[in-house]
């Protein structure tokens, strides 16, 4: 049989003299750069791949259908919430005046980018039943990062920076948290979780004192249950002088039906890549703008849209500890969460987080006999399970479902996270998947409970029916090869000097 080229990289089926285009003739004097630059301009041809419009297209496309995205097949990897994102907010980021924005460009001419941007901190303000928020943050870790400074900024100016050292943080925490605290120049304590799979408050109340900066907490929690006591513990928080930080990645279970604000948090982050429809994996774009009571609003990064009479202008808050991004914030991701919120209305909103907390849970009664769950109750958006059982009797893990799941058209869940939950597989599957792909993944799930005692081997080893089978991951991330290397696959274009 021949072989089509389609394993190669687009510098190996590069052959000289192919374009994509043909620029007309241009009707402008040509200038000299190369002299203006002097010493800085080009010595070398770009090394690009030169092929055909054709190419081009059956190579890339070839590529996106080895690919898994939530366009192929259930995506149910907990904690990311990699929920369908409707093509009608692709169009609207798409249109002229929105994706052709400069990140500099005067606000007097980009009045309705202001107003989008505007109208989408009031929604959030109204989401989030916070004061005042900043579409800033370009991802929910850098949000968490912006918060803690806005937090550390309020200290100082009240003269107690010095005394409150200490970040509270759940053991069921996401690595970012901790991250955070630590990068702001805190120091953390961890607090451990009921045999329930909660934050224990009576931890809570041993932890805190004058020391005591804060306590972040994710709600519904990493491994997909509602904190029931948040308010009581964000009270013990602020009675020992405290603040009290909301991670909103997981907003996708309380949309229009609680907020951050209603359980007395000081600030929170939503991921609007995970909840409002932006396009997320592969580290990004995302968004992870933060809102904030009152008190710390002055200390946001900004700028931020305000409006004065019928204009919508850039202000900077008043002690802002400076930008996290330019003025815009990552607009793209902000348009697509704005046309979601505005297409979804509140009652919208509301439905998506009770068909969310739908879905998870009955895919979880559906494979509940067949697996261990770790926490006896209902859960919110996602929830995990605990392979150490068939670990020990079948050497399956929880890595070798997740591959074998693959195999059958389905993306992997998240596995061995949260910390918490041994050989853990978290399942989110979201409000946007059919009754009919949920029992679909659930027989899958189940199928492969029945090969793992049945033929371990066959998972073990698995996937088999994907492009590339198992991988080295460790390998992977320890010796990247992030560099194409053009000597010993491409013909080099002709007169190249090294
Ligand atoms: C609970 C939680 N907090 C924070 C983050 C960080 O968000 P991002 O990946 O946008 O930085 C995530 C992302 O996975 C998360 O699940």
């Amino acid at each position: 049989m021949i072989l089509q080229d389609y394993d190669k990289l687009i510098f190996e089926i590069s052959s000289q003299g192919h374009t994509g285009y043909d620029m007309p003739k241009s009707e402008v004097e040509e200038y000299d750069l190369d002299a203006e630059l002097g010493e800085y301009s080009r010595k070398e041809p770009a090394r690009l791949p030169e092929v055909s419009e054709l190419q081009i297209l059956r190579h890339y496309t070839q590529l996106s259908n080895r690919n898994f995205g939530v366009e192929s097949g259930p995506y149910p990897l907990g904690s990311c919430t990699m929920k369908y994102n409707p093509k009608v907010n692709e169009n609207i980021a798409a249109m002229d005046g929105f994706a052709n924005i400069h990140p500099l460009q005067d606000p007097e001419t980009a009045q309705g980018a202001l107003q989008l941007m505007y109208e989408l901190q009031e929604s959030l303000q109204e989401i989030t039943q916070l004061d005042t928020i900043t579409l800033q943050p370009a991802a929910g870790a850098q949000g968490e990062l912006a918060a803690i400074l806005a937090f550390k900024a309020y200290f100082e100016s009240i003269g107690e920076l010095e005394q409150r050292r200490v970040i509270l943080i759940p053991d069921s925490a996401h690595g970012t948290n901790p991250a955070t605290a630590m990068v702001a120049g805190f120091e953390t304590i961890e607090l451990p979780s009921t045999p329930e799979g909660i934050i224990d408050v009576e931890a809570v109340r041993a932890a805190v004192g004058p020391d005591t900066a804060g306590i972040m907490i994710t709600n519904p929690s990493t491994a997909g249950l509602f904190e029931r006591d948040a308010k009581e513990i964000v009270d013990i928080v602020h009675e020992a002088g405290g603040l009290a930080y909301y991670d909103g990645a997981n907003l996708n279970a309380i949309m229009g039906i609680t907020s951050p604000g209603a359980m007395g948090f000081d600030a929170c982050h939503l991921n609007l890549h995970k909840t409002f429809t932006g396009p997320h994996g592969g580290g990004g774009p995302g968004s992870g703008p933060i809102g904030v009571v009152e008190k710390l609003a002055p200390f946001l990064p900004g700028p931020n849209v305000a409006k004065e009479g019928d204009k919508y202008v850039f202000v900077m808050p008043e002690k802002s500890f400076g930008r996290v991004k330019g003025n815009y914030g990552n607009f793209g991701v902000n348009v697509r969460a704005y046309s979601y919120i505005r297409a979804m209305g509140p009652d919208g909103l509301r439905r998506a987080s009770e068909d969310a907390v739908l879905n998870a849970n009955y895919l979880r009664v559906l494979v509940k006999d067949h697996f261990d769950a770790p926490f006896e109750s209902f859960n919110k958006n996602d929830f995990v399970l605990n392979l150490t059982r068939h670990k020990k009797e079948y050497g399956v893990n929880a890595k070798d479902v997740g591959k074998r799941m693959l195999d059958y058209g389905v993306h992997a869940p998240t596995t061995y996270f949260p910390l918490i939950v041994e050989e853990c597989l978290m399942v989110e599957p979201t409000e946007t998947e059919s009754k009919r792909d949920l029992d679909y993944v659930a027989d899958v799930l189940i199928k492969i409970a029945q090969e793992a005692v049945e033929n371990p081997e066959l998972v073990q080893s698995a996937p088999h029916n994907t492009p590339v089978r198992r991988l080295d991951e460790a390998a992977a991330s320890r010796k990247p090869v992030l560099k194409f290397a053009f000597e010993e696959h491409a013909t080099k274009p002709e007169g190249l000097q090294e």
